[in-house]
């Protein structure tokens, strides 16, 4: 299993509800492109059916959604943990029948969606968040659902953004997803030129995807010793461990006794396993 870059230092700051609400109170908004970023735009332009729902989590300014409205789409919901900018959204779409705007955490948010658009709100999230990132597309998504946006290929000095790789990608969406486009992107915005990967990822439905709670493993060495033992396990397609140890996401297709997973561990007395899903 290959050694993953873990973000120790900048993890330790809360990016919490106030974290981003002070961003937007200060003005300190560099991440705002100003308008809908061209590889999404062009996307939306392909789309045939106006109806489908749509969810844009981490939606900032959304002028992906303000784009979706203009050209007729019918069931946007956008969210955003900061109340600040959910304020003016819902000011600014108050007439509005087509646009939902919740305030909330994308974590604590239930409901299904054809289509959600990521606009840097996966780099927005603390690393350690990312196999629930994956666990909870999975969820939000109808079958057939679709995630599409763009993912930065390169990695930033100061945090966030927390970026990645395009084999780090693959690593943790894998057997969950299937990948319709995962390419670096030829038509972004100019501050953000080849730095972007533009992605089509289809929900499998044939696999369970679960995200489960671990507790016991301190270093890379132990994690992969513990991923590379639940692998083994019958019908176990992927595996990803949290940069903290602290979840691990396993997608099989067929269900995995809880038992089997903790008596795999259980060489090390330390170890425990408890599934987190909800
Ligand atoms: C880097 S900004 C991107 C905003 C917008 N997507 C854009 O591209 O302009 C990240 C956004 O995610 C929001 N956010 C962070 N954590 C969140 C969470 N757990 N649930 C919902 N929104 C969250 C922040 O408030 C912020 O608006």
């Amino acid at each position: 299993m290959e050694e993953l870059q873990c973000c120790v230092v900048s993890c330790e700051r809360q990016l919490d509800k106030n974290y981003w609400d002070n961003q937007y109170q200060s003005n300190k908004t560099g991440w705002d492109l100003g308008e809908v970023s061209p590889p999404i735009k062009k996307y939306i332009d392909e789309l045939q059916n106006c109806n489908i729902s749509i969810l844009i989590p981490g939606c900032g300014n959304t002028y992906e959604a303000e784009y979706l409205l203009h050209k007729g789409f019918t069931d946007i919901t956008v969210i955003d943990i900061a109340p600040t900018i959910v304020e003016k959204l819902q000011e600014k779409f108050l007439s509005n029948k087509n646009i939902k705007v919740i305030l909330g955490d994308f974590f604590e948010h239930y409901n299904k969606y054809d289509l959600i658009i990521e606009q840097t709100f996966f780099c927005a999230l603390p690393p350690t968040l990312r196999q629930k990132y994956v666990y909870k597309m999975h969820q939000l998504l109808n079958i057939d659902g679709l995630i599409i946006g763009l993912l930065f290929n390169r990695i930033f000095e100061t945090n966030p953004p927390f970026g990645g790789s395009k084999k780090e990608y693959e690593m943790l969406f894998k057997d969950a997803f299937v990948f319709k486009q995962f390419d670096v992107c030829n038509n972004s915005a100019a501050p953000r030129a080849n730095t972007e990967l533009f992605i089509e990822f289809k929900k499998k439905i044939a696999v369970i995807v679960d995200l489960y709670g671990f507790e016991g493993i301190t270093c890379n060495g132990c994690m992969n010793t513990v991923s590379q033992k639940i692998a083994t396990l019958p019908n176990v397609l992927n595996v990803s461990m949290s940069t903290n140890y602290a979840e691990v996401l396993i997608v099989s297709n067929e269900a995995v006794l809880l038992q089997d997973l903790q008596n795999e561990i259980s060489y090390d007395a330390k170890y425990f396993i408890k599934k987190l899903n909800s």
